[in-house]
């Protein structure tokens, strides 16, 4: 080769190379200490505040609104849907776990993918989390905003259809969803953060009230709701199950806390499989509890179906409006820990010179991202008052399936290509753990419908046009020279 094509091919990094460039673990560990916040609140938090974290950012709006969704398609049977997303959530859960002690940093599963699959898939990955947590933010505010609406109206101050519900559904627009959304976007802006005392009593709010529900609800069970258990058949069971897997979501949020634990090889499994274990048992107990409660057939017309069962069965309006306003705090705190993850993804990505740098640009008065958190806000609070709840619950689902079945793929590559890299946690049962994580995720992928998948393709266009748009150009490791590539890596 003559030394001006070698020169040329040195300073324009190929697509195919430029996709397939791996950013060091070294280098993002360095990036992670220099950008941390002081090191003061390093490895101060042990397994109850982990699991707190983790149940914290992930029972919301599943339980307490896709659940009366979920219950029509399923039938009786809804409570098996909810064990197979389950199932499915933990075997991810595991593999973010190895990840997360081995790139402890705040990029979630766009730095595991940049670590292991290069610049293109990491790409992918980070757009789809875009999905997981700005979308399920909406999501999770549009399902607020009918526990709020859902109280007013048993105080008889219900607001009119125009303004709680999103156009297609009958409304304009969905103001409850755009407030709340708001409202924790200006928290987020001043620099509020949820400490593990804060989120510790939040998430005692929120098992309070479901354990309320279920001693309630289970006095006016029926064991005759439950036949036929499954009227719609196995196919029904398996779409609800991509449908409550949107419950799961979350405990990759708490995955980036890892760099906090005091010590993350014994705790962060421990937290991740503990929250998994009561999140899985307070979900079928709900659910059962519910539908022992009320006949399937019923929930196909509610919107806060928890709420109305326990007005009915109790017959006092009060305590309908104090598990209400439970419900709307345990929401609010699922988007405003969403909403933060996101600003800090996106962050990482803006480091990287994937995404505009005002999303890394941090305010030195409030030490938090004002631009980028006002961006994502003010997007997602739209969002949340014009979509309705079902659309952006799937949607959010399959982007998240789709970076779950990435960090399971990134263990088994981790493990054959750095295989004496320290891992603080390995998964059990290697490789079929990770490999049944990432068929588990595609299975439930498949399950969800076809408007959902064309959402998902549309998605992902927008992705690669943007990619070529923008991060293709400024991407920082993009820009290196090979040689300069090859120094960092080495
Ligand atoms: N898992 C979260 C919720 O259910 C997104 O609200």
């Amino acid at each position: 080769m003559s030394t001006l094509t070698e020169a040329r091919e040195d300073s324009k990094t190929s697509l195919g190379r430029q996709l397939l460039r791996r950013k060091a673990i070294t280098t993002m560990e360095s990036e992670a200490a220099d950008g941390g916040s002081g090191g003061t609140l390093r490895r101060s938090l042990g397994v109850l505040q982990l699991t707190m974290i983790s149940i914290g950012a992930t029972l919301g709006t599943g339980i307490l609104v896709i659940l009366g969704q979920a219950v029509p398609v399923a039938g009786p049977a809804v409570w098996i849907s909810f064990v197979i997303a389950g199932v499915a959530a933990l075997l991810s859960a595991v593999s973010y776990a190895e990840m997360a002690g081995m790139v402890p940093v705040a990029g979630s599963s766009y730095s595991y993918s940049y670590a292991t699959m290069g610049e293109g898939t990491a790409w992918v990955c980070g757009w789809c989390l875009v999905l997981e947590y700005a979308v399920s933010v909406a999501a999770v505010a549009v399902g607020a905003g009918q526990y709020v609406n859902e109280t007013l109206s048993v105080v008889g101050l219900q607001l009119p259809d125009a303004l709680s519900q999103p156009p297609g559904s009958g409304g304009l627009v969905n103001i409850p969803a755009l407030v709340v959304v708001l409202l924790a976007t200006v928290l987020l802006v001043r620099g509020a953060k949820e400490s593990a005392v804060v989120n510790t009593a939040i998430v005692a709010v929120k098992i309070v009230i479901l354990v309320f529900f279920c001693a309630v609800a289970f006095t006016a069970f029926n064991a005759g709701h439950f036949a036929p258990l499954m009227p719609m058949g196995a196919a029904g069971v398996s779409a609800a199950a991509s449908k409550v897997f949107f419950s799961y979501i979350g405990f990759d949020a708490a995955s980036t806390a890892g760099e906090e634990a005091r010590n993350p090889k014994r705790d962060m499994p421990r937290a991740i499989l503990l929250s998994m274990l009561i999140v899985t048992t307070l979900y079928v107990l709900v659910a059962v509890a519910a539908v022992g409660a009320k006949d399937w057939q019923w929930f196909g017309d509610s919107e806060a179906a928890l709420v109305q069962i326990l007005a009915e069965i109790t017959g006092q309006a009060w305590i309908a409006v104090v598990f209400a306003i439970g419900a709307v705090l345990a929401i609010c705190s699922v988007v405003l820990t969403v909403l933060y993850g996101q600003t800090r993804i996106l962050l990482t990505m803006s480091r990287d010179g994937l995404v505009p740098s005002v999303f890394a640009r941090v305010s030195p008065r409030t030490h938090t991202p004002v631009a980028g958190t006002w961006i994502v806000g003010i997007l997602v609070a739209v969002t949340a008052a014009l979509v309705p709840l079902g659309a952006l619950a799937d949607a959010t689902s399959i982007g998240t399936l789709f970076a779950f079945a990435l960090v399971n793929i990134a263990v088994i590559i981790l493990r054959r290509t750095r295989p004496s890299l320290p891992r603080t946690y390995r998964v059990p049962l290697y490789p079929v753990v990770p490999i049944l994580g990432a068929v588990a995720c595609v299975f439930l992928m498949a399950n969800l419908d076809g408007i959902t998948w064309a959402v998902f393709g549309a998605w992902m266009a927008a992705g690669v046009v943007l990619y070529f748009a923008y991060g293709r150009r400024n991407s920082r490791i993009g820009k290196l020279a090979e040689t300069e590539y090859q120094e960092a890596r080495a």
